[in-house]
């Protein structure tokens, strides 16, 4: 398996989140799903990630949990073993990609540039993760990326909010976006459950 479309059409956003307490994981994801939030991308940048992603992948079975910073390729093996249905890079050289299209499950390539979006559909993917969305040119660059390629479906990740999600949603080139403020750090380390949910909502009511 290797494209990603089925994975940007389950929620407008895609929460990108990280985890330093694996006590922490499930109730989070549970507060998502509460929320109407059923995919979480949980970043592997603590020590203790893949035991999160673990958890929330046996015990929050209404949650399509993959695993974002992908940056090896032992890193996406690692990810897939502690059961990650989904990989999603923050960009991809030739032997990530390589390595990542040989395993069983949908991928998320982040591209930046109109060089790399081509590199990455000539190898038949059509779903990409665009990052860092803000600072690479927001909403204006993927308009203009898709007039000359109309077939690239993105989830722009990197510096949006509730508030500047929709000026993205609005392109026909944009199916979700991804973003870490449904679980800031205070909510998570506060288990403060309920403001995630809340979060959650916003985010499912954007479309
Ligand atoms: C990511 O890995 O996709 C980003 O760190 C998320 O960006 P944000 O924190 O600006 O939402």
């Amino acid at each position: 398996m290797a494209d990603a479309t089925s994975v940007l059409h389950v929620s407008p956003v895609i929460p990108v989140v990280t985890i330093a307490d694996p006590q922490h994981a499930v109730p989070v994801a549970r507060a998502l799903v509460e929320g109407g939030v059923r995919i979480i991308e949980l970043t592997l940048r603590t020590d203790s990630a893949l035991e999160s992603l673990k958890r929330i992948a046996n015990e929050v079975p209404d949650i399509l949990v993959g695993a974002g910073t992908i940056l090896t390729p032992a890193q996406a093996d690692d990810a897939v073993s502690a059961g990650a249905q989904f990989l999603v890079s923050p960009g991809v050289t030739v032997t990530l990609l390589d390595h990542m299209l040989q395993l069983e499950v949908p991928v998320l390539p982040g591209v930046a540039t109109v060089g790399e979006v081509l590199a990455v559909l000539e190898r038949g993917l059509t779903a990409m993760k665009f990052f860092p969305a803000g600072p690479a040119g927001g909403p204006d660059y993927l308009a203009a990326i898709g007039a000359p390629i109309p077939a690239v479906q993105f989830c722009p990740t990197g510096g949006i909010s509730l508030a500047s999600a929709p000026d993205y949603l609005a392109l026909p080139n944009v199916t979700c976006v991804g973003g870490s403020w449904l679980t800031p750090r205070a909510a998570v380390e506060g288990e403060d459950w309920a403001q995630i949910t809340r979060l959650a909502q916003g985010a499912a009511a954007l479309r």
